[in-house]
């Protein structure tokens, strides 16, 4: 495993954190085309850092990824985003930073994390501890609705 630490992210990072996920999203063959044609789908919202939920993995002082909570109204958390450097995949880091986002949502009260995830990371959701409960139409696609239980 990849050594990583977690810090929480700051407005500087905004830039840097957008262009990461432009090429971990452009990485998915099959979501390379509708993006390309609609980059403006690609963006890390300054609010979302802003409010304190977004974290950053670094290792060997480069940053390796980033993933993004959002409150929800019900108490329950969302993750809302997930981005790995490419060609740090398969190193950890997405678990790294799946268990830090359910020690933050648990920590600021939630019992479940939900996410909306992409259908070709379903096996990595299932291995960090989501289980499925249904899908949703999204904008370039199906999205699978997933949740892990923080109790
Ligand atoms: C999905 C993503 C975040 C995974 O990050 P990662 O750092 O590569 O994941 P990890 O190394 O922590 O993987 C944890 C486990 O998930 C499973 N897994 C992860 N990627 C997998 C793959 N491509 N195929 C099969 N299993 C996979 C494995 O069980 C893995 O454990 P192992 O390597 O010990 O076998 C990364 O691939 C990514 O950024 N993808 C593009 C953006 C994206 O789709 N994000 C999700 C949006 S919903």
């Amino acid at each position: 495993m990849q050594r990583v630490t977690l810090r929480t992210a700051v407005a500087a990072d905004q830039k840097p954190l957008e262009a990461l996920q432009w090429r971990a999203s452009l990485s998915n063959p099959a979501d390379r085309e509708a993006l390309l044609a609609h980059p403006e789908a690609i963006e890390l919202p300054l609010q979302h850092i802003e409010s304190g939920h977004v974290f950053v993995a670094e290792g060997g002082g480069a940053i390796k990824g980033y993933a993004t909570i959002v409150p929800r109204q019900n108490g329950h958390c969302e993750l809302d985003a997930l981005f790995v450097q490419p060609h740090n995949w398969r190193q950890g880091i997405g678990r790294h930073l799946v268990e830090y986002c359910c020690s933050q949502a648990k920590a600021a009260g939630a019992t479940e994390l939900h996410v909306v995830g992409n259908p070709h990371a379903q096996v990595f959701y299932e291995a960090t501890g989501f289980v499925a409960l249904g899908t949703r139409k999204m904008r370039f696609g199906i999205g699978l609705l997933m949740k892990r239980c923080l109790l």
